[in-house]
């Protein structure tokens, strides 16, 4: 018998072996061992190469070739879904690879301005105090000089709890729950979470941030208040930011005012954001009203002292370009990925 029908006779028992394979353990082992063993057929076949011609060497070296790798492809595939499937599943795995990296997450954009506006005042000799988010009707307005009839007691502001309790509206109810356990002089940054019963828009959100200040010493001089307050704002938008002070009203603070910074997208050329006016609105402040040092039992002829009081999310819009509040509350991995 020719070489070639040697060749197509092993495919064809192969072939109806398979077909007879039984599911016995070491079935296909067996299989292996008769076509592909060191003794086998293939390689008896390989053998009878030497009597092959000299010019059909190389032919008959391919179908040869080509037989044994045929062989072996079905049977390392049946060996797959065999018992041992482990053993070649596991040599799949390469342990040099280097490993799929974690992402790390970013630091909210509004702790990052929060840390940044501490850091300003901590700087200035200011101490950090936190405050209850959940507090009594007294230190949240009545100690602030906040009369019953005042708009901000309004129930479409406050989210209260019941009649004598609320979620602060503001963190200024911090400054008095200090001043009640200690004496002058005064130098603190209030901190933290405040809420407020408002329609949901890009510009307010039902909770937001603020950072409160107090400072109180004999003499303060509203000279003082206008120095501190320039100074912050070089330092959180830059040196060449310009401040003005517009006279204003809180029922805490006498005289009051709110201070503007030159507008910093358009340098104060006038633009879309500060609605061609060249000024950004971005706080509260005024001299502490001597009413509200009655109600901590400081002598209001003693002491003086100014208060200012800022939105975080505000300043993190200002600063980032961020145009609708909400977002940072989304949760939105894209929106938190920027910063
Ligand atoms: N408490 C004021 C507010 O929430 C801000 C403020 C604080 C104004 C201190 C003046 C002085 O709007």
């Amino acid at each position: 018998m020719s070489i070639t029908d040697q060749i197509q006779k092993v495919r064809a028992e192969f072939s109806s072996d398979l077909e007879s394979l039984s599911s016995e353990n070491g079935a296909l082992d067996q299989i292996r061992i008769k076509y592909l063993g060191r003794k086998g057929l293939v390689a008896s076949l390989f053998v009878q190469m030497g009597t092959v011609a000299a010019d059909e060497r190389p032919k008959m070296g391919q179908v040869l070739n080509e037989l044994k790798s045929d062989i072996t492809a079905e049977i390392d595939g049946l060996g797959n879904t065999d018992s041992d499937s482990s053993k070649s599943a596991t040599s799949n795995i390469d342990y040099t690879l280097p490993g799929d990296p974690i992402p790390a997450g970013s630091i909210h954009p509004l702790t990052q301005v929060m840390e940044e506006i501490k850091s300003i005042f901590l700087r200035l000799g200011f101490s950090i105090v936190y405050g209850p988010e959940i507090d009594t009707d007294f230190y949240n307005f009545e100690a602030l000089n906040i009369p019953r009839h005042h708009p901000a007691r309004d129930m479409q502001d406050t989210f209260y709890i019941t009649d004598n309790v609320l979620l602060r509206t503001h963190t200024s109810d911090t400054q008095i729950h200090f001043m009640e356990n200690h004496e002058p002089p005064v130098r603190i940054i209030a901190p933290g979470r405040v809420y407020r019963n408002e329609d949901l828009s890009v510009r307010s959100y039902c909770l937001f941030h603020q950072i409160e200040g107090l400072y109180v010493d004999s003499k303060v001089t509203f000279a003082e208040l206008k120095g501190t307050l320039d100074y912050f704002a070089r330092e959180l938008f830059g040196q060449n930011v310009k401040t003005r002070f517009r006279p204003s009203y809180f029922p805490f603070t006498e005289p009051s005012a709110e201070m503007d910074v030159s507008c910093i997208f358009c340098k104060g050329k006038g633009c879309g954001i500060c609605k061609k006016t060249g000024w950004l609105e971005i706080l509260g402040c005024g001299m502490v009203d001597p009413e509200v040092y009655k109600s901590v039992n400081y002598d209001p002829k003693k002491w003086t002292g100014f208060a200012f009081g800022m939105g975080i999310e505000r300043m993190a819009m200002l600063k980032y370009g961020v145009q609708d509040i909400r977002l940072f509350y989304s949760g939105d991995v894209r929106f938190l990925r920027q910063f």
